[in-house]
């Protein structure tokens, strides 16, 4: 049987990549969003390509009130049978404006982790009492040491890892699995002017949404992803903290 499958923030790059390898494998997606036309247009897209079902459903992470309503209208719509949540919003604030404006170190908090974990509890209460699915969470690398140059960043993707780790403690014996993605270098929009897209740390959207794709059907627990920042933070953890804050990173 197919597995239905519901987006969050599914017009982000990394999330268009994954939902095409998904359609592509018979799921029928629920691309869930802000914008309404673009995801309609990414609906069409996955209909024509892959013959699969993908509906665009109306989402704001930061409207915390919607979420319960929002997760009854994806299972009224599925027929009460969810498989999966890829759960991909998010946004890279400015450091130095998170610094010294309380609105954007808010904003900050509140999109990566405060409305990560406020939608992921109705959904979790629910794949627990179904004993089954599996939730799939971007969180970063940026999230494993912070750095003085986005640690707002860091800090917010940390605390939704270490939730992320939680809940799949807790969601271990009903058989729900929960993978932890971090991504390194990405080129979609989110990075747009600020990487080289052509330097061979910045990974394309589908590079990263095959893994994903893999991690996914492999059950892994956390996916660093290209692999290669797996190593990279290993060493960047294992810097003494008395060396690390002399660094200009
Ligand atoms: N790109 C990288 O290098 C990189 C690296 C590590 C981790 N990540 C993480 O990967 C995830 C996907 O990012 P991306 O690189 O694919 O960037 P992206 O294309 O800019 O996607 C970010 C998405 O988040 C959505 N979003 C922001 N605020 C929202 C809200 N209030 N409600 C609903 N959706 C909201 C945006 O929707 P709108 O279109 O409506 O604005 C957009 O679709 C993010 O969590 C990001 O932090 C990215």
């Amino acid at each position: 049987m197919s597995e239905n499958v519901v987006i969050l923030g599914a017009g982000s790059g990394i999330a268009r990549a994954v939902a095409q390898r998904l359609a592509a494998r018979g799921c029928r997606l629920l691309l869930c969003g802000r914008d309404a036309d673009e995801l309609e247009r990414n609906a069409a897209d996955l209909r024509v390509r892959h013959n699969a079902s993908a509906t665009a459903v109306p989402f704001d992470a930061l409207d915390f009130d919607s979420h319960a309503p929002f997760w009854e209208n994806c299972l009224q719509q599925c027929d009460g049978r969810i498989n999966g949540v890829l759960l991909c919003f998010g946004t890279l604030p400015d450091q130095q404006q998170c610094q010294r404006e309380t609105a954007s170190l808010r904003h900050a908090f509140d999109v990566n982790l405060t409305a990560a974990a406020s939608v992921l509890h109705p959904i979790a209460a629910h794949m627990e009492s179904q004993k089954s699915g599996w939730l799939a969470v971007i969180t970063s690398v940026a999230g494993d040491r912070g750095r003085q140059s986005n640690y707002v960043y860091g800090a917010a993707k940390a605390g939704l890892s270490t939730f992320l780790q939680g809940l799949r403690n807790r969601l271990q014996p009903s058989g729900v699995h929960v993978l932890t993605i971090k991504p390194g270098f990405v080129a979609t929009s989110m990075t747009e002017g600020l990487l080289d897209p052509k330097s061979p740390l910045v990974a394309s959207p589908d590079a990263v949404a095959r893994d994903i794709d893999r991690a996914i059907r492999k059950r892994r627990n956390v996916l660093y992803t290209p692999w290669f920042w797996r190593g990279i933070l290993l060493v960047i953890r294992s810097i003494p903290e008395s060396i690390f804050k002399r660094l200009k990173l």
